[in-house]
């Protein structure tokens, strides 16, 4: 859809024009998994899919959110609070206009349209998209004067508070910083960040989707953040640590035998050494040696599909291949996983072969095709000018 159809559409369901415009992305993290929420570091980038907004103040003084990728709508009057209804996915501007108004922000009515071309459930933040882009445009369109680090910090509050995903930070601070060309190395306990050279030399990012419908993704995801609260516990009785990343595995190795459960103490292994992996990685990147970095990736994903268990047979027949295919540097899952995306560093010319290679393999062991794109890394949430 271009933006003059979706301008159109906002004319047909509203009967006026959009007076405003803004754009969010998606995210894929290329290191650095399941360790936000555990003071760790991460290495997210902004892509070229995202959520685009358009918006028009109404005489009705009513909140109207629609959505061209969904027939569900929600209307809803101004309101000192705001409450989620079911599991539709206006809950995130809901929940978004919620939190404005508990702070005492003053709104008023808005027609509100977007669309969206993040694939849904798949890993790459479609819900951190559209949180942003609602809070950034209410920010811009009301003069809020939030910072940006402030509508962060209010879209983590939605997830975790309103839609109920104890999520971390990651996402919704990907999109929201993002700079083309650059991974955002992001410090998740100081949330101190630097927008890092993604330099891939003649390579591309992949995006491999596994197209697997993400089921009970929400609670087993509450499942690992629980099971690394009870590792922090277990090693807090002799170790004065805040969280699990404020160690190395060297130190994790003399004290894991606190961690009596078996299951947990693999969790924690897990997110200590993909934390360890991160600082290896910005180095390679640094270093331009992009073997490195790719060794790393597949590493990052052995450690999340043994150590914390949140791949499947899906994401691990794309690392499969990836393996066997001498023009792709590195791949992993991305994101929170149970199905969902993987990414892979391929080199430019041969992109189009992996996509058939990578393709067939899935498909004879799956059972039905994944979808693969090429992306290239862009700039955070932005409003969008004529
Ligand atoms: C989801 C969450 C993030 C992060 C990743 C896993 O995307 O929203 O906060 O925990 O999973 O790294």
């Amino acid at each position: 859809m271009t933006i003059d159809q979706l301008k159109q559409q906002f004319e047909i369901l509203f009967n006026q024009q959009a007076l405003e415009g803004y754009f969010c992305p998606g995210r894929v993290n290329l290191i650095g998994e399941h360790i936000d929420y555990n003071g760790g570091l991460v290495m997210p980038c902004a892509i070229n899919f995202g959520t685009w907004m358009l918006l028009a103040p109404n005489e009705d003084n009513v909140f109207r959110f629609r959505s061209v990728n969904f027939e569900e709508f929600y209307e809803t009057g101004v309101q000192t609070a705001y409450q989620k209804t079911g599991r539709e996915w206006y809950n995130y501007p809901l929940g978004v206009l919620h939190h404005f108004v508990s702070d005492n922000k003053t709104v008023k009515g808005l027609d509100v349209l977007y669309y969206g071309n993040v694939p849904i459930g798949s890993g790459l933040s479609s819900s951190a998209s559209i949180e942003i882009a609602t809070a950034y445009a209410f920010n811009q369109y009301f003069k809020s004067g939030y910072s940006k680090l402030e509508l962060v910090k209010m879209a983590k509050s939605v997830e975790n508070n309103f839609i109920g995903l104890s999520s971390g930070i990651m996402d919704q601070f990907a999109v929201a910083f993002g700079e083309e060309h650059k991974a955002l190395m992001l410090n998740c306990d100081t949330l101190e960040y630097e927008a890092v050279d993604a330099n891939l030399a003649d390579n591309v990012l992949a995006i491999i989707n596994t197209n697997k419908p993400r089921k009970l993704a929400e609670s087993k995801y509450n499942e690992r953040v629980q099971e690394c609260q009870q590792a922090l516990e277990a090693l807090q009785q002799e170790l004065k640590i805040a969280n699990l990343c404020d160690i190395d595995t060297d130190t994790f190795k003399q004290y894991e035998h606190l961690i009596t459960n078996k299951v947990v103490q693999k969790r924690a292994r897990h997110v200590i050494a993909e934390n360890d992996r991160v600082k290896l990685a910005a180095k390679a990147l640094a270093q331009h040696n992009l073997a490195e970095f790719g060794r790393l990736m597949y590493a990052s994903h052995h450690s999340l599909q043994h150590d914390y268990e949140v791949s499947g047979a899906e994401l691990d027949a794309v690392v499969e291949y990836s393996l066997t295919d001498t023009n792709v540097v590195g791949a992993r899952m991305t994101g929170a996983g149970f199905g969902g995306c993987a990414i892979a560093i391929v080199k430019a010319d041969a992109f189009e072969d992996y996509r058939e290679k990578v393709i067939n393999y899935y498909t004879g062991k799956i059972g039905y095709a994944p979808s693969v794109y090429a992306t290239t890394i862009s700039d955070g949430v932005h409003e969008l000018i004529d």
